[in-house]
């Protein structure tokens, strides 16, 4: 003690500027914080609570990296090794009981606070919509999204989530194969939807607007786009899209049919090359090429030479479980496997008896 100053213990000036740096760090980096915008616009009437508790986790823990960063900066430069102290060694400290208890228990009252916080927070969020009121089931599997709810009495299914504004939903969210997570960022709620469990989440849509569902769980290689559209309706718009989706497409035309094959043609063909825009049902002709179709897509398989040998039972398998077979130098998971399930029963025979017909007729 005493011949090497620079191995002393802090000055109570050097405190002063510490805690001086310390505190304009932090008032700098909680502005920065603040001013970010994190999220998207918030879309349901819960959003703002959680933006607020994010905000509130920005200035309490800005200041605890702040000071953390600032000692370890100040140690480096203070206590660094300088020419001819290789063989030195610091003074031997067994421990400073003071400092230990000091340093348990203010993380212990920060952390036991957010987590009361956030408790009151999720319980709030919970109770917040009425239960029971509209059900929506979210099913993920790899890696698509399907919708399922009722409507005066029908079943509708759809590939895209639509919902009315204003009013609280249900959602019942489960999954056919690995651990997924359904999580619209505007709504900001996010939950697992776990094989074998039903989960889910209560809120409520507050803004008009197109969305989209994210997966938030690493669940293979079509992660990343393992998204669906979501569309927020105002009720008029919500009763419209209802009314269009519960008469299915083509009924007319089904109905036409039972005189000639030609109706159900044009019901394979429509379905082909538009796919279904109501219920969201891909296209064929976007990933496949089909020469009768005028479609030219090399996503997929070309029908033209893949199913030119195949039964129309092989092709409608084909339509409805689509990662049973893969053609040589495609990949499994590619096609989304839930287009038999948003067409209905005369959709996947038209469809399947047009490209039946389309491959065969040459
Ligand atoms: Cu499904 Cu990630």
């Amino acid at each position: 003690m005493g011949e090497d100053t620079r191995r002393g213990p802090v000055t109570g000036r050097m405190w002063v500027t510490l805690i001086a740096i310390g505190l304009v760090a932090s008032a700098i980096g909680i502005a920065l914080g603040l001013s970010l915008r994190w999220f998207p616009a918030q879309g349901s009437t819960i959003a703002h609570k959680i933006d607020t508790f994010w905000d509130v986790l920005i200035i309490v823990s800005v200041p605890i990296f702040v000071g953390v960063v600032t000692m370890v900066l100040f140690s480096i430069w203070r206590w660094r090794q300088r020419p001819g102290e290789e063989l030195l060694d610091g003074p031997p400290i067994h421990g400073n009981t003071k400092l230990e208890v000091v340093w348990t228990t203010i993380p212990t009252i920060i952390i036991a606070g957010l987590c009361a916080y956030a408790t009151v927070l999720l319980l709030d969020i919970q109770n917040a919509p009425a239960k029971g009121t509209r059900v929506i089931n979210v099913t993920g599997q790899q890696f698509a999204w399907t919708f399922s709810t009722v409507e005066n009495g029908k079943k509708i299914q759809t590939n895209e989530l639509y919902v009315p504004v204003g009013e609280p939903i249900n959602f019942k969210v489960r999954s056919l194969d690995v651990i997924h997570d359904f999580w619209v960022p505007e709504w900001r709620l996010k939950v697992d939807a776990v094989p074998g469990i039903t989960t889910g989440y209560a809120l409520t849509p507050s803004k008009v607007g197109n969305y989209q569902v994210v997966c938030a769980e690493l669940c293979g290689l079509g992660h990343a786009f393992m998204r669906a559209n979501v569309h927020v309706l105002p009720a008029a718009k919500y009763a419209a899209w209802v009314q269009k989706v519960t008469t299915p497409v083509g009924a007319a035309a089904v109905g036409a049919a039972s005189n000639g094959s030609a109706s159900v043609d044009t019901i394979g063909k429509q379905l082909f090359v538009a796919g279904n825009p109501s219920t969201g049902t891909l296209a064929c002709g976007t990933c496949h090429t089909m020469k009768a179709a005028g479609t030219s897509s090399a996503t997929g398989p070309n029908l033209d030479k893949f199913v030119a040998q195949d039964p129309a039972s092989a092709i409608r398998e084909m339509i409805v479980n689509p990662n049973k077979e893969i053609a040589t130098g495609f990949a499994k998971g590619v096609m989304p496997v839930n287009i038999g399930k948003t067409l209905n029963k005369q959709q996947i025979d038209a469809l399947t008896a047009y490209i039946y017909k389309s491959v065969h007729r040459r």
